[in-house]
């Protein structure tokens, strides 16, 4: 049966999906499951975990992104993970960048699906939560069909049912991580077949995504969309998540988005953390309408100042609202 809680995804972004954006976008969607910047398996048993690893309640559906490759040392930071509640453990094997490569994790691990293989077995030995795996379409030359059937077959064997597909190969040589996100082609026929070769397994298409409304078609070949970019860039996109993906309620106004914007603000305000850590997640919110620049130009220019808080906010709207 069909299992709608990866019908709408916001992919992990490092430096950018942390708690702080999470409960942003948690305001615009209630239902669109949300993933952490990736956290490197060794940071959750040796680093500061309340740093790395806390969140707010309010951002269920939550799932925390570990990078790694060492069997022992992820299914015990997903046994810590799963302790503090999250409601999934995504194993990241789709990142490309050289500091990735050289610790043996991320993208290079798709050459590699015994070893994935044996570290999802031993996540899943630790946790009742599902443990799901975000990889790439290929790497390389290793980018057929039948070598993504491979990989998929070894680690679903392993009990992985969950496969997020970026629709691109990743160049592991000569492409910074960025090059890796926009020149090799999508492909998204690759993801489709992906999904009738396992129809038992939940496949969610991610990659170039950037129409919420026009993205729903991709639930008649697969199971779930996950877009990265233009729900950071666009948040406001979300606000049409629960309606179009969940059959849920209309569209929020923005102004009510705006009121709860109000009272997070207040909250994190009370909870010490500076302003400047939720400005730069909000700096889209206006984005393609009236009022846009001088949106984020009063956010950036006030954040500044000590005392800045929900009035900055409520003074930027006020002239963005009135402008629309
Ligand atoms: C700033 C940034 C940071 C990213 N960090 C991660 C990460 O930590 N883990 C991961 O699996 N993918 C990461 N990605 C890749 C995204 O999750 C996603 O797969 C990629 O951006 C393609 O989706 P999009 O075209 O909708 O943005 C990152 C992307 C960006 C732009």
């Amino acid at each position: 049966m069909e299992n709608p809680n990866w019908r709408f995804c916001v992919a992990p972004m490092m430096d950018w999906t942390d708690s702080v954006c999470r409960r942003f976008h948690r305001l615009l969607s209630r239902r669109a499951r949300l993933y952490t910047e990736m956290v490197h398996a060794n940071a959750v048993l040796h680093g500061d975990r309340d740093r790395l690893l806390g969140f707010d309640p309010v951002e269920h559906p939550l799932a925390l992104q570990l990078g790694g490759s060492d069997p022992g040392v992820l299914a015990q930071a997903a046994r810590i993970a799963a302790e503090r509640g999250y409601d999934e453990i995504n194993l990241n094997v789709g990142c490309p960048s050289d500091r990735v490569q050289s610790g043996t994790f991320g993208a290079c691990l798709m050459a590699e699906p015994e070893r994935v293989a044996e570290c999802v077995a031993a996540m899943r030995a630790e946790v009742d939560v599902p443990v799901t795996v975000k990889h790439r379409i290929g790497i390389d030359h290793q980018d057929s069909d039948a070598d993504l059937r491979a990989f998929v077959e070894r680690v679903a064997q392993a009990g992985c049912r969950q496969f997020i597909v970026h629709a691109r190969k990743a160049w592991l040589q000569g492409l910074s991580p960025k090059d890796n996100r926009e020149k090799p082609p999508l492909d998204y026929g690759r993801v489709y077949r992906l999904k009738q070769e396992f129809p038992e397994l939940t496949v969610v298409l991610n990659g170039g995504l950037n129409d919420v409304s026009a993205a729903r078609a991709h639930l008649d070949r697969v199971d779930g969309v996950m877009f990265g970019r233009h729900a950071y860039h666009q948040p406001t996109s979300l606000m049409a998540v629960d309606a179009l993906y969940f059959g849920e309620g209309g569209i929020p106004e923005l102004d009510e988005v705006i009121a709860d914007l109000l009272h997070l603000t207040a909250a994190l305000q009370a909870e010490g953390v500076p302003m400047a850590r939720l400005v730069r997640h909000i700096l889209g919110l206006f984005h393609g309408r009236p009022g846009a620049r001088q949106w984020r130009r009063t956010l950036t220019e006030g954040v500044q100042r000590q005392d800045a808080g929900p009035a900055l906010i409520e003074r930027a709207a006020a002239a963005c609202l009135q402008t629309a």
